[in-house]
């Protein structure tokens, strides 16, 4: 089948701003937006910008806006992305490059800001007790208050899907928090205290207004919503408890 794939273009080098490119593609309903986009490179224009690398939904790194909302390009099927385009048309699918994230060139956007979040909220094991001499061990019970959290892989489909981010670009962002409630409620964890200055000020856990854009982008399927709620849960006794 045929279907118009709209991609929102940018080449610092040459465009003062973004423009839109139009390029009819032939792929099967069951290919994903990913191939699609290949078939652009390949066939059509081989400068089009744009990152993959696993094809299967693990890397995280074919993040972008489809059709208006923020999804895996490798992980969209052509036959969904085209559901709603009208029968007596060439089904069209709408591709820019993720929100709340500078765009370097085309669906490539600087992930800097993303990853210096992540690193804010030391997304690391704080242990209280030097290394045993085997691997520090959690009961299936435990494991299973961070097993969500660590389902993320940091596409940023979250960041780009929050709209408090359109508001308050310093809001420290879904997926930091995520990855900070992954460690949080980690029964060897110590670190919470360690992970308050970015998490419990004005621009942490707080600004977030429960919109739930988060948890229905993530193609993990991860409760951002619920964790960020639990987390601010934990700040608050921290806070209580420090107060006693
Ligand atoms: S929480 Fe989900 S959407 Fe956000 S970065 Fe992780 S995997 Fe991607
Ligand atoms: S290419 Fe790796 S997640 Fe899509």
């Amino acid at each position: 089948m045929l279907v118009r794939l709209r991609i929102r273009r940018y080449d610092p080098e040459s465009d003062e701003e973004a423009r839109w490119a139009e390029h009819v593609v032939e792929v099967e309903p069951s290919s994903r937006v990913l191939d699609a986009l290949l078939e652009v490179q390949r066939r059509h224009d081989p400068s089009l910008g744009f990152r993959a690398s696993c094809g299967h939904g693990v890397c995280g790194s074919d993040a972008m806006i489809i059709n208006g909302r923020s999804a895996l390009a490798c992980k969209t099927l052509i036959r969904d992305a085209i559901a709603d385009s009208p029968d007596d048309d060439l089904a069209t699918i709408t591709v820019e490059p993720m929100r709340h994230m500078p765009v370097l060139r085309d669906l490539i956007v600087d992930q800097q800001p993303f990853f210096q979040r992540y690193r804010a909220v030391k997304p690391f094991l704080v242990p209280k007790d030097t290394a045993p001499d085997r691997e520090r061990l959690q009961t299936p019970k435990e494991h299973a208050e961070i097993a969500d959290a660590t389902n993320c892989i940091l596409c940023g489909a979250c960041v780009s899907a929050c709209p408090i981010l359109g508001e308050n670009p310093r809001f420290l962002g879904p997926a930091a928090i995520v990855q900070a409630a992954r460690f949080v409620f980690d029964s060897r964890d110590v670190g919470l205290q360690a992970r308050r200055e970015p998490l419990d000020e004005d621009n942490g856990v707080w600004p977030c207004a429960n919109h739930m854009a988060c948890t229905r982008a993530c193609p993990r399927e991860i409760k951002v919503t619920r964790l960020i709620n639990l987390t601010k849960r934990e700040l608050g006794r921290a806070r209580d408890q420090a107060e006693v």
